[in-house]
């Protein structure tokens, strides 16, 4: 499954990057409207930061405004998907979007139904969100699961981006469905990385280096000759081996 970060903030899509743990940056109105930034500047630079898709919504609600829009993000960088919502006026532009061979990111899915139309119209992506079904009590998972479903079903090649998702357990729970991504803040990207049994088993392990005496690591300390005589032999190939 390819991990997407729901994020316009570079600072954190530049510490996601340097992981080796993101394929691709979600953004929308809302945190693009966190960063203040000059929009196409900001958007750009999130491009070239990220080697993967970059999707970037449509903020029109009629279908004309959305493909002109789809067209102009487009022209910005090829990681562009543009993203419209489910509505009829989104699958309008969906439709023409794909015909231009314009990728879309077919947001604000809430139902099966609404995920079976975006597929039809040419979505490149469609995002259920699934926290925000979790919030009104109707279970998200059990969306993905029946998106997944439909979509083998007709072998639809839409791919399902899991969205909304607040917390670990929606990652793992996308990923043993088989979804093809899941979007997350950077809090819940931070989440996945640790464990407490890590941190105390690397804790452990540092105390017990300590108790080697100094000359036994003289190796590490920079600048002795130790050190300096240590990396020579490893370099012309003299390292012995254990
Ligand atoms: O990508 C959509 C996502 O940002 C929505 O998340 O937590 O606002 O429901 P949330």
């Amino acid at each position: 499954m390819k991990i997407f970060l729901d994020s316009a903030n570079l600072t954190e899509i530049r510490e996601a990057v340097s992981w080796g743990a993101i394929d691709g940056v979600t953004t929308n109105p809302s945190l693009v409207a966190k960063e203040q930034r000059d929009f196409f500047p900001l958007l750009r630079e999130i491009c070239e930061t990220v080697n993967g898709p970059v999707s970037m919504e449509t903020t029109c609600r009629d279908a004309d405004g959305m493909v002109d829009e789809g067209r102009v993000f487009s022209k910005i960088h090829p990681h562009i998907v543009a993203k419209c919502p489910l509505t009829k006026e989104g699958l309008k532009a969906t439709r023409q979007l794909a015909k231009e061979q314009i990728r879309v990111n077919v947001t604000l899915c809430f139902s099966a139904t609404q995920a079976l139309l975006a597929a039809k119209a040419g979505a490149y992506f469609v995002s259920p969100f699934v926290g925000r079904l979790d919030d009104i009590s109707s279970e998200g998972m059990a969306l993905i699961q029946d998106i997944k479903t439909i979509y083998a079903n007709y072998r639809f090649s839409t791919q399902i981006l899991v969205a909304s998702v607040r917390h670990p357990l929606h990652v793992v729970d996308a990923a043993r469905i088989g979804a093809d991504i899941a979007t997350m803040p950077f809090a819940v990207l931070e989440a996945l990385v640790k464990h407490p049994l890590t941190d105390i088993g690397l804790e452990r392990f540092l105390k017990d280096w300590e108790k080697l005496p100094a000359e036994a690591k003289a190796w590490k300390s920079p600048g002795t000759a130790a050190k300096s005589a240590v990396q020579g032999d490893i370099l012309s190939g003299q390292g012995k081996r254990s």
